[in-house]
């Protein structure tokens, strides 16, 4: 695969494991995260196996990080061929109307839901001069069928980002940018489960929870040949946790 990617996240459990599956199918790859320290180092360890990665630091609720962010990639990789967004925040457990809207609500949201817009914002710009390219973003079984335990601002701020996977989908496919969503189930990855919600959460899903790499080769598919004829798809990777 010769392609230019950057995944934002990129330090975290499904963005490294995004990375590591790119750059070992010969993509060259950009890594950007709040966390850089960690994208450095991955980066490195992508190098060492003989990968081409570079890593760029970015905070998502910060626009003119996001656009620093965008041009720092294009810089580094020629062109960007591919946006895998993965950065995100899980949310605090528990009843809405009794925690903080501030630091439920608004932060959720704000990471989200409009992280992702400003990091497809700032990319397309780009892929319509060059009539081409492909978005992918998280989406969540939780915007599907919500959640009793996860945080309602999570759920509805990825509904939000199947809305915007369809929506945005629609406006660019005749300029040749393809715009699709995986939607996992629970990865094992992310905020730390107790060993009680971790069982809840094998429970509720058919098959065993096996990590991150199934939505990494979803991404893949979607940013390969194979996607070729795929826009607007939410596309279920959760262990048959939902039927859809
Ligand atoms: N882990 C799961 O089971 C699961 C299930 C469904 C959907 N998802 C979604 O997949 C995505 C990745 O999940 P994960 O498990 O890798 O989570 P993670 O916490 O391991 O990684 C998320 C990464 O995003 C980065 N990040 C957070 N806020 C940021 C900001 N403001 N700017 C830049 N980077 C920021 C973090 O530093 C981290 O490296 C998220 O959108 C998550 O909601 C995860």
């Amino acid at each position: 695969m010769e392609s230019r990617v950057l995944i934002t996240g990129a330090s975290g459990g499904i963005g490294s494991e995004v990375a590591r599956r790119f750059a070992a199918r010969g993509a060259a790859v950009c890594l950007a995260d709040l966390r850089v320290d960690a994208a450095e180092d991955l980066a490195r360890e992508i190098a060492r196996g003989g990968g081409r990665a570079t890593a760029v630091p970015v905070d998502i609720c910060d626009r003119a990080s996001v656009a620093r962010m965008a041009s720092a990639a294009i810089v580094a990789l020629g062109h960007v061929d591919v946006l895998v967004h993965c950065a995100g925040l899980d949310a605090p457990r528990g009843n809405a109307w009794e925690l903080d809207d501030e630091d439920h609500w608004d932060r959720i949201i704000d990471v989200d839901l409009n992280g992702a817009w400003r990091c497809a914002r700032a990319l397309v710009p780009h892929m319509l001069a060059r009539g081409a390219g492909r978005i992918i973003f998280m989406g969540s079984v939780a915007g599907r069928r919500g959640s009793a335990s996860a945080s309602v601002a999570y759920s509805a701020a990825k509904a939000g980002i199947h809305g915007l996977t369809m929506a945005l989908a629609r406006q660019l496919e005749s300029g040749g940018i393809l715009v699709n969503a995986v939607a996992p189930g629970p990865t094992g990855t992310g905020e730390q489960m107790t060993e009680m919600e971790r069982l809840q959460d094998e429970k509720a899903s058919a098959l065993p929870i096996v990590g991150p790499r199934p939505v990494a080769d979803a991404c893949l598919y979607l940013a390969g040949e194979s996607g070729d004829w795929i826009s607007g798809t939410i596309l279920n990777v959760s262990g048959g946790r939902w039927h859809g």
